[in-house]
């Protein structure tokens, strides 16, 4: 398969969650005999730096031509005084707009090697596996804003607003990724006082008679973050706006213990998107800490559900889970100085500060688990999920005998 791919490292933290994940799919190519062809363009901060603008002509263009988009994060202080409209985070909310990109689907899963790393006590925390399902084109984040000042007194405010045809189309990506997964469909929203939300929850509920198999219910956000605290597992997939996505994003990604390790990916008219939820880590930057496993899940993504490539991306993520039951860990991931390091070409040691051995380690893990996939690649070949087709993932081979990759 021949698949072309625009990175957007973005700022901070951005290039190296990057590199990571640049690094997985080379790998994934090489291993599966794929083409991917990589080209880096600017976006955010270090696009306003180098040409005055967070989201360039000519990466919009370059963006809208791939395949899929690979997106590190964007933002950082020495931004931070600019206005709204000219800031990096401009960049990334006119990418998604360009794009035309209306779905954000956000996996939080439990990775069951770090489940000690939860915040959560073990019968809280459950089997937590749930999508949020965030629309992304519409809201507050693209409603009409401004501010005027009268008699002194400033003012200034962003509308909330959503037509039918917009709640429609995100609420029938949920309805099927729910079909597809354990069949429960949580729509949020604040219906006890938005207008717009009362809207959301008419429109969803009417929904209902298409996916008879799906078990829809309605929760209002502030008992939505309140449920994700206290019992998670009930979620399965999670549907809702734009701002109440992008806070309950956050809050349930901390139940699995860092941000660092959730991805994301975004779909619409265009080439889809794919990013950790991170951000930028302005504070992180160039110490080589930062967690890439948000960035590599985000790989895995874009592997399933915009190439279709469902064994290679379960060949990333098996490797990925036999790095992190071999002990591996990423600073923010573990209290004890217990990381990875690529020395050289050949060789990995413990307790060296690297978290972007971290990736290279998967990678070897990767090839460790190659005769296994091999095989199921072979007879895979020809059954390949539709490109973007709500998750089928084939079942992953038996884990060979732990050992780990130094
Ligand atoms: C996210 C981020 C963005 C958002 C920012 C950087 C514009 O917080 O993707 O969750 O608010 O959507
Ligand atoms: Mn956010």
């Amino acid at each position: 398969m021949k698949k072309t791919i625009a990175l957007l490292p973005g700022d901070g933290i951005g290039p190296e969650a990057t590199r990571a994940a640049a690094a997985v799919l080379r790998e994934s190519a090489q291993e599966f005999n794929h083409q991917f062809e990589f080209a880096e363009y600017p976006l955010g901060g270090a696009a306003i730096d180098a040409a005055g603008t967070p989201l360039p002509n000519e990466t919009l263009d370059a963006c809208r031509k791939a395949d899929a988009v690979f997106l590190g994060a964007v933002g950082g202080p020495k931004w931070d005084a600019l206005p709204v409209g000219k800031r990096p985070e401009s960049g990334l909310l006119d990418l998604r707009k360009g794009l035309g990109l209306y779905v954000n689907v956000r996996p939080v899963k439990l990775l069951e090697p770090l489940r000690g790393i939860s915040p959560l006590k073990a019968d809280r925390l459950g089997d937590l596996d749930l999508e949020i399902v965030r629309e992304l084109a519409g809201g507050m984040y693209f409603g009409e804003r401004g501010n005027a000042t009268e008699k002194g007194i400033e003012r200034a405010w962003d509308t909330e607003s959503y037509s039918t045809p917009e709640i429609e189309r995100i609420a029938t990506f949920a309805y099927a990724r729910a079909e597809n997964r354990s069949r429960r469909l949580c729509s949020v929203d604040k219906a006890n006082v938005l207008t717009s939300s009362q809207l959301w929850r008419r429109t969803v509920a009417a929904m209902g008679a298409v996916y008879p198999t799906v078990k829809l219910e309605h929760m209002y956000v502030d008992n939505a973050a309140m449920q994700l605290t206290l019992r998670p597992a009930q979620f399965d997939v999670v549907l809702t706006s734009n701002m109440f996505g992008d806070i309950l994003s956050d809050a349930a990604a901390a139940l699995v213990g860092s941000i660092g390790l959730i991805p994301s990916a975004s779909f619409g008219s265009s080439a889809p998107l794919f990013e950790p939820i991170h951000g930028s880590a302005p504070s992180l930057a160039g110490t080589d800490s930062a967690n890439p496993i948000g960035s590599i899940l985000s790989a895995t993504m874009m592997l399933r559900d915009a190439f279709g490539l469902s064994l290679e991306a379960d060949w990333v993520e098996q490797s990925l889970q036999r790095v992190l039951a071999g002990g591996y860990r990423t600073p923010d991931t573990s209290s004890v100085t217990f990381r990875c390091h690529q020395s050289d070409q050949t060789s990995l040691h413990l307790n060296e500060p690297c978290s972007l051995g971290f990736a290279t380690c998967i990678r070897r893990m990767g090839r460790r688990l190659r005769p296994n996939y091999r095989l199921r690649a072979f007879s895979a070949a020809k059954t390949r999920a539709p490109v973007f087709s709500p998750v089928s993932r084939l079942t992953a081979p038996p884990l060979l005998p732990l050992e780990v990759c130094a």
